[in-house]
């Protein structure tokens, strides 16, 4: 079986082809190989390649600039996404897609099901939560894997940030009221493995277990790495960034556990890891 990851250079997708189980043929693209906003390009290079499956990790992931490049963020999430389904309905492919958290307003304090309705804040949210809405209408066969708080080796990514700022600062402020759970990408490839391996139809929430507010992420990787800076709680009043985020970041994976019969493991364990392994 032949697996294609699109999106291959990024964060998620440099994870995912080294995590994929053994006996399936991957192979990994991006931008350089083919532009998933280019309708033309997407199908013949899928025509080509002809794989059984596309994980589609690619995605403008620059939540603040999303703000000031609407169109760009709409062009790779919500059209490029909608390329990739069209191309996988005409030749025959399975599409697993990789959504986000900021899709739902985050104003409840419950953690997100499935089947709850998206309100996305902002242009980054509601370009991947039209993503997922083409997927939908196009496929109907198809899985979308929503995550959030995404950390890993080939990316930028906050607990990267917070190891560098305390090992030059005494001091960092982070807020402490928005939730997340804080997700490893090679636990995340794992899972995608899995669901690819199993094949069940529809959205899937897959975080690592537990959450905590980015406050106490922070001193978790301080503590971690033996830093004596002090990690100052701020409320996100505080802290003006141009893209609003929902408050409560978080996803219920019990769907996921059903199907897979998998945990995820606790975000403590896997930053452990990430951190050991820097
Ligand atoms: N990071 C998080 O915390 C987080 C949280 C929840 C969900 N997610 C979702 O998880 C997925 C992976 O995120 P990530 O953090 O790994 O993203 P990332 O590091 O930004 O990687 C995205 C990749 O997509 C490529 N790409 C962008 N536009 C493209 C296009 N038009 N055609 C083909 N490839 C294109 C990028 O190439 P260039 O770098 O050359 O542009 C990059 O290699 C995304 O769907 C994201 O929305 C991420």
């Amino acid at each position: 079986m032949r697996t294609l990851i699109v999106g291959v250079q990024g964060m998620l997708g440099s994870d995912l082809i080294t995590h994929i189980p053994n006996g399936q043929q991957v192979i990994g693209t991006d931008i350089n190989d083919f532009d998933i906003t280019n309708q033309e390009e997407t199908l013949r290079a899928l025509g080509q390649i002809k794989p059984a499956w596309v994980i589609n990790a690619a995605a403008y992931t620059q939540v603040d600039r999303c703000e000031e490049e609407r169109e760009q963020a709409f062009q790779v999430n919500t059209a490029g996404v909608k390329n990739l389904a069209l191309a996988c309905k005409e030749i025959g492919t399975k599409l697993l897609h990789v959504s986000t958290d900021y899709v739902f307003d985050g104003k409840t304090k419950k953690p997100y099901r499935e089947g709850d309705a998206p309100n996305p804040l902002s242009v980054y949210g509601q370009s991947k939560a039209e993503g997922e809405s083409a997927v939908q209408n196009i496929l109907d066969d198809f899985i979308i894997v929503r995550t959030g708080g995404l950390y890993g080796k080939g990316g930028p990514n906050f607990v990267n940030t917070i190891v560098k700022m305390a090992q030059e600062r005494d001091e960092l402020t982070v807020v402490n009221d928005q939730w997340v759970s804080p997700t490893y990408t090679v636990d995340l490839s794992k899972a995608i493995g899995t669901l690819v391996k199993l094949s069940p139809n529809g959205i899937f929430h897959v975080v690592n277990s537990g959450h905590c507010t980015w406050h106490e992420f922070a001193c978790t990787i301080v503590e971690e790495i033996g830093s004596t800076s002090r990690v100052i709680p701020i409320s996100s009043e505080h802290y003006n960034r141009p893209a609003a985020r929902p408050a409560f970041g978080v996803l219920d994976c019990s769907r996921f556990t059903q199907v897979t019969k998998t945990t995820m493991r606790p975000w403590k364990e896997a930053l452990r890891e990430y951190l050991d392994l820097r």
